[in-house]
């Protein structure tokens, strides 16, 4: 939640930061803000999107070369100009941008009210500021100095930039819990909650770990812990290819993530698979062992990622025959799982940041379980906290409403389950090479099923105006209808379930009448003619059969309202294709609605509080 990006070199700073924002603003978009040092210190903040904020921001003078930008989720404060972050210190003569929530920020506040302090905002984070400009001033400590110390005071997470009026050739960031990023450039640098704002500028880039400080001055990079210990921070290489930075000729991001899925699925694949005989995945290779006697796997994770995790379980127990907990990642911490060495944990995130998940993760370890990650952001905190893990390769997902990332997770699953299930014998060389040649049709099969498109617009504009929807699968059907009810919820504000079919009649039955659309995963697969009987029984009580069917039926074709075919496959690796069709029927629902698809209200993509 918030995004944050800072510069300071020979470039104008506010196009940089300005564009830097638009990047980011998929972790919050409430209200956005900029300080620029040049000589002065001057703050623009504004509630709002970054747009607004630009547009506020005509006339004003751009010339400065140090500036720093942030787009807010708000936590604490409501979102409006008062709250906008940058937030300034008692004189005005510093400024803070963050990024997570300081915990003891009330107990603080109060010892620097009774100080003679007096705060403008109901946030968090200009607490922060007003204690390390009074520790500099109370101390005669230097700036670098006072950050180090109030940072020590602080109970929390934070990622967060400062920059001074009296030091005006420093930018200090830090992080602990929430990500920053140090772009290394020609004689300039850039810090940002991610790369996506740096890439275009420097493909060298520093991922700060916890505790550390990144000092900019003059001379150069600085990176300390907090308790003042001198660090060599490795310089990564970005890999971002930057078309995937823009909507390349699509209304909107989501839409064009849906349609990149033919290749995000065959990134997630690509390399891995040896002759159809052999999957490679260094991560998991190197587990092998343990993985053959483990007793039980725990997935955890949070919103579509633990939608992946139910699929993962599905697969674990289908093909390595390894029982699987599916844990939501937040009330997996909370409880006291019963959790030992002997476990291995895999958390999935797309962004590799939610704070949940991260904290699920941190327990699991304590207790000496092995964690493996799935996660598509490469440098991300999850993958740096994990013993070993998978990278999804989607490439960069910008719409808040995750998709690509969803069949990229499945995918990196089916590898893993298929590998494990062959190395502990459940999975014969001959059903291996089997499923793994049909795991390479799936990107075609996904670009066919795609072709619906249109007709999908066309139902969509039939049920745009419901006002709940229902979804129905069964087996791994269940995890995709609960998928595709998060989508329609997440963008187009429908209230929308997702259900076991076979549970329908233990309560919802009940909400169905020639109203209610009710989408159904019926292919033709596992337990075809039980979802036909659900099917019937919607039917009866005349509520509307939207069906996801597999190419040429004809039982289901003659029972629901509309059908959406898609290919047949392995009933595993049916999520890949069924998700789809669900993906562009809320696509085209929100748009129809008016709906802001790729920034829907109140979420934000990377979740980095608790
Ligand atoms: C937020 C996003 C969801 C996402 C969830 C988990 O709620 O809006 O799209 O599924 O966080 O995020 P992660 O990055 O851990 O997959």
């Amino acid at each position: 939640m918030c995004g944050i990006v800072a510069y300071i070199g020979p470039r104008e700073a506010y196009p940089i930061l300005i564009k830097g924002l638009k990047r980011l603003e998929y972790r919050g978009y409430d209200s956005a803000g900029i300080a620029l040092l040049d000589g002065t210190l001057e703050v623009y903040k504004k509630a709002g999107k970054v747009a607004d904020l630009d547009e506020a921001c005509e006339g004003i003078d751009k010339t400065a070369h140090i500036g720093m930008g942030h787009t807010r989720w708000a936590t604490h404060g409501e979102p409006n100009d008062r709250n906008a972050h940058p937030h300034e210190s008692q004189s005005g003569e510093m400024a803070i941008i963050h990024n997570g929530i300081i915990e003891n920020y009330a107990s603080l506040k109060e010892a620097l009210i009774k100080k003679g302090h007096t705060f403008k905002s109901d946030t968090d984070t200009e607490v922060l500021i007003h204690l390390i400009e009074d520790i500099r001033d109370n101390t005669g400590v230097s700036f670098e100095e006072s950050v180090r110390m109030a940072l020590s005071q602080v109970v929390g997470a934070y990622a967060i930039v400062i920059i001074s009026k009296t030091n005006p050739e420093y930018l200090i960031g830090a992080r602990k819990g929430s990500p920053l990023v140090v772009g290394v450039g020609e004689g300039e640098y850039f810090m940002a909650s991610d790369a996506t704002p740096i890439v275009e500028y420097t493909r060298n880039v520093i991922y700060l770990n916890d505790g550390e400080i990144a000092v900019i001055t003059v001379d150069g990079l600085t990176v300390k812990t907090i308790d003042n210990v001198a660090k060599t921070p490795y310089i990564h290489e970005l890999e971002i290819n930057l078309e995937n930075l823009e909507k390349g000729g699509y209304e909107h991001f989501m839409l064009k993530e849906i349609f990149e899925q033919p290749k995000s699925i065959l990134d997630s694949f690509r390399g891995r698979i040896h002759n159809n005989s052999e999957i490679v995945m260094a991560g998991i290779n190197q587990y092998e062992n343990k993985l053959k006697n483990i007793n039980r796997i725990i997935i955890v994770g949070c919103g579509t990622s633990w939608h992946a995790g139910l699929v993962g379980e599905y697969l674990f127990e289908e093909f390595a025959r390894i029982p699987v907990e599916v844990e939501y990642a937040s009330e997996f911490r909370y409880r006291n799982p019963v959790i030992n060495e002997d476990d291995f944990v895999i958390a999935i995130s797309q962004s590799g940041e939610t704070a949940d998940t991260l904290a699920a993760i941190d327990l699991a370890k304590e207790k000496g379980a092995t964690i493996f990650g799935i996660c598509n952001v490469v440098g991300s905190s999850i993958p740096r906290a994990t013993d070993a893990g998978a990278y999804t390769h989607a490439g960069p997902e910008i719409g808040v409403a995750s998709t690509k990332a969803f069949t990229a997770q499945v995918t990196a699953l089916i590898l893993m389950s298929l590998s494990v299930g062959h190395k502990n014998g459940h999975i014969s060389d001959t059903r291996l090479r089997e499923l793994l040649i049909e795991l390479e049709t799936i990107p075609d099969k996904v670009e066919k099923t795609l072709k619906s498109d249109k007709y999908i617009e066309e139902l969509a504009a039939i049920y745009k105006d419901a006002r709940n929807f229902l979804y129905l699968g069964r087996g791994v059907g269940f995890p995709v209808a609960l998928e595709g009810a998060l989508k329609l919820k997440e963008i187009s504000y429908i209230h929308a379930e997702g259900y076991p079919a076979a549970e329908m009649k233990h309560g919802p039955i009940a909400l169905i009448d020639e109203e209610m659309p009710v989408v159904v995963i019926a292919t033709q697969r596992n337990h075809y003619e039980k979802v036909v009987s659900n099917i019937q029984e919607v039917k009866a009580r005349k509520g509307k059969i939207i069906a996801i069917v597999t190419e040429g039926d004809t039982v289901v074709k003659g029972i629901a309202d509309y059908v959406i075919e898609i290919p047949d496959t392995e009933e595993a690796f049916l999520p890949l294709l069924a998700t789809i069709p669900l993906q562009l029927l809320s696509y085209h629902i929100a748009v129809m609605r008016g709906c802001n698809v790729d920034q829907p209200r109140n979420l934000a993509k990377s979740v980095t509080v608790e």
